[in-house]
């Protein structure tokens, strides 16, 4: 653990902060974790509005694994994220602010808002649209993409939202696995000033998805596209029918109905669905939300996130809609159409909380390192980070040259599965040490255990677990096997407890610092990508015989994808090909799963029982030449081979 300093809250921050002594929080964490349901059967009543109040609290039971929270409760989310808020004194207050790729920016009000969603949910109910339907959702950052999850949510239909940046491919993948029934998405996108040919990608996937019936088009670029008579629609054309009422009455759901599921990177095989429940769900990011960026009424937040992972979804969308805050969305890139674009945005809009990535940090922090210094960035107050850990050097440039020194960095811990933020620290009261996540948030039990399931010392690297259930955690995987597939991912490997993928440290604070995926996921600009399904796509290319993918250092990206591929017999290695196959893996996954190297080697190192050994080539991408500290290597079938490795890796 790196000897770090400690940096107190800045009074600005802790002044009118909900949480402003640490002794405050403490307190708090103690009672939501000595009686848990009381604790968040509490937080329900106030964060929430039910339409009748729940059964049963906590069912729970990590062996099998089986997890409820709320059973036989009523609510809809997006009742709790628009309706609450629409008939209030919020009614005229921006729920969204869209700042468009080109400068432009809209408002809308929780009031417009919600006979935004009330109309488009009416409109997939006149197209057959059903509870417990699921409906894909392959749209960039467009206002829209908010409405289109929320009328899901209106009418008890599922969403599942394919990031935009995946290829036709994944989108049809996350379909079919899926059973999606519709597909919404726009014209074209536009980002960093490209356009992306979104419906197109559509129709290439929906010629091998046959459950999908219905495809809503938002018009966005203006792009010519094909709309085939009876299956595709414009959004304005329906949304402005005269027949679609303004009115919606949200479907009361069980707490437990699944609210969206998001399809995510897992160590083995194709991606998995995440299924994610309403109530909990809602409760979990609400309350982060609340917390963590200490959001008060007047503030304006912003998340950096796309709507297509989980953090737009949670810190986009459902937790600040919730607790009826402002959120700012951006459909740009942080670069376009300079690097000051992020500071241009929060001087604009007086920001003042903003959430973002650690790659994006260090590469503004590289690229244009004084830019924030020509924007007023006064109104921040706290600036979140969220992805992968945040190296101290990056830490230090958010804290000193965009928050000078007078924000809190809330570094957030959290995952696909968790929903919510798990060890943060909160704004107005944890000390901050750069690059640990800090405390756990109320209701948060982790524990860090050895390989041999024996609890880890402070100081000892260990495997992040969590030993009791939260509400927003994920409820199963969509699909068959659910329970099969929950203990081989989560729930196997440390009995009793979830097992997060991550290893950890805690120091003697009771401060965690995580440490990466001990898995084979990697964190590439933090995206999650398995290296499995990068090797599947890197073999389905025709000259290739297989493949071996890891992380490897990257500077700005965290991690960066180092793919080592063996070629058929008689096949000659060149550029060509090797553009030829990174061209083919962006076709196949999407453009943030092409490798950034393609290292053409005779062989790979496995052992005699077949298994590629995976530590020597995670060394020898990372740099490292000196075989004395690539430990045993007798069980090779042929050691020579990574003599051959280390003398044909390609300079970085
Ligand atoms: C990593 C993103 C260190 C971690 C919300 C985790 C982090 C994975 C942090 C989940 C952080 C996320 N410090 N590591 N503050 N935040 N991670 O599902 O490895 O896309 O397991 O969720 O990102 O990625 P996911």
């Amino acid at each position: 653990m790196p000897e770090s300093k400690v940096y107190l809250p800045h009074e600005r921050v802790t002044r009118g902060a909900r949480i402003n002594s640490i002794a405050e929080y403490q307190a708090m964490y103690e009672e939501s974790v000595n009686d848990p349901e009381g604790f968040w059967a509490a937080q329900a009543e106030e964060m929430l509005e039910w339409k009748e109040k729940w059964d049963t609290t906590l069912e729970w039971d990590f062996e099998k694994p089986h997890v409820a929270w709320f059973k036989g409760g009523l609510t809809n989310a997006s009742y709790n994220c628009l309706d609450r808020h629409a008939n209030g004194p919020r009614r005229n207050k921006a729920a969204i602010i869209w700042e468009s790729d080109s400068g432009r920016s809209k408002v809308y009000t929780y009031q417009s808002l919600l006979t935004k969603v009330c109309r488009f949910a009416n409109v997939l109910k006149d197209h057959g649209i059903k509870k417990g339907d699921v409906v894909a959702i392959f749209m960039p950052m467009v206002p829209e993409v908010v409405t289109a999850m929320l009328a899901c949510a209106r009418i008890g239909a599922i969403h599942t939202v394919v990031f935009s940046g995946f290829s036709a491919q994944a989108l049809r993948d996350r379909m079919q696995d899926s059973g999606a029934k519709a597909v919404i998405t726009v014209d074209a996108g536009k980002r960093g000033g490209r356009v992306i040919p979104l419906k197109a990608m559509a129709d290439e996937a929906m010629l091998e998805c046959p459950t999908v019936k219905k495809c809503i088009v938002v018009s966005h670029s203006r792009a010519t596209v094909d709309m085939q008579p009876e299956r595709d629609f414009y959004y304005h054309e329906e949304t402005r029918r005269r027949d679609i009422s303004n009115d919606c009455e949200p479907e009361w759901v069980d707490a437990e109905h699944p609210l969206f599921i998001l399809y995510t990177s897992g160590s083995t095989g194709k991606p998995k669905g995440v299924v994610h429940t309403t109530a909990g769900y809602l409760l979990g990011t609400a309350l982060t939300t609340k917390y963590v960026f200490d959001i008060h009424d007047e503030d304006i937040y912003f998340c950096s996130a796309d709507v297509g992972w989980i953090t737009g979804h949670s810190y986009i969308v459902y937790g600040p809609l919730a607790i009826g805050a402002t959120s700012l969305m951006f459909e740009g890139i942080p670069t376009y159409p300079n690097p000051g674009r992020f500071w241009e945005i929060c001087e604009k809009h007086g920001v003042n909380q903003f959430y973002t990535a650690p790659t994006a940090i260090r590469s503004l922090m590289k690229s244009a390192p004084d830019a924030p210094n020509e924007y007023d960035l006064s109104c921040l107050r706290i600036l979140g980070s969220v992805g992968e850990p945040i190296n101290p050097e990056a830490w230090q440039w958010y804290y000193d040259v965009v928050g000078k020194g007078k924000c809190s960095v809330c570094d957030t811990w959290w995952q696909t599965e968790s929903g919510a933020h798990m060890i943060s620290n909160l704004p107005g009261c944890t000390p901050m040490k750069p690059g640990s996540a800090s405390l756990p948030f109320f209701g948060v039990q982790p524990v860090i255990l050895r390989e041999d399931k024996t609890p880890a010392d402070i100081g000892e690297e260990g495997r992040l677990c969590i030993k009791f259930p939260w509400p927003s955690m994920l409820r199963r995987m969509w699909g068959e096997d659910s329970e099969k597939r929950m203990m081989d991912n989560y729930f196997g490997q440390f009995p009793g407890h979830y097992f997060s993928g991550d290893g950890a440290v805690c120091d003697e604070d009771g401060f965690y610092w995580l440490k990466g995926r001990v898995d084979d996921v990697i964190n590439v600009s933090g995206h999650r990508m398995s290296t499995a399904e990068v090797e599947a796509a890197l073999n389905s290319y025709g000259d290739v015989a297989e493949s071996a993918v890891v992380g490897y250092p990257h500077e700005i990206k965290g991690e960066g994808i180092y793919a080592y591929v063996v070629l058929n017999d008689g096949v000659e290695a060149s550029d060509d090909l090797r553009k030829m196959i990174i061209g083919h893996v962006r076709k196949d996954i999407g453009p943030i799963a092409a490798p950034d190297f393609v290292h053409f080697v005779p062989d790979l190192p496995k052992t005699r029982s077949g298994k590629i050994m995976r530590r020597i080539v995670r060394k020898i991408a990372a740099g490292e030449t000196d075989k004395e500290g690539f430990g045993d290597l007798s069980t090779l079938v042929d050691p020579s081979i990574v003599d051959t490795i280390i003398e044909t890796r390609p300079n970085q």
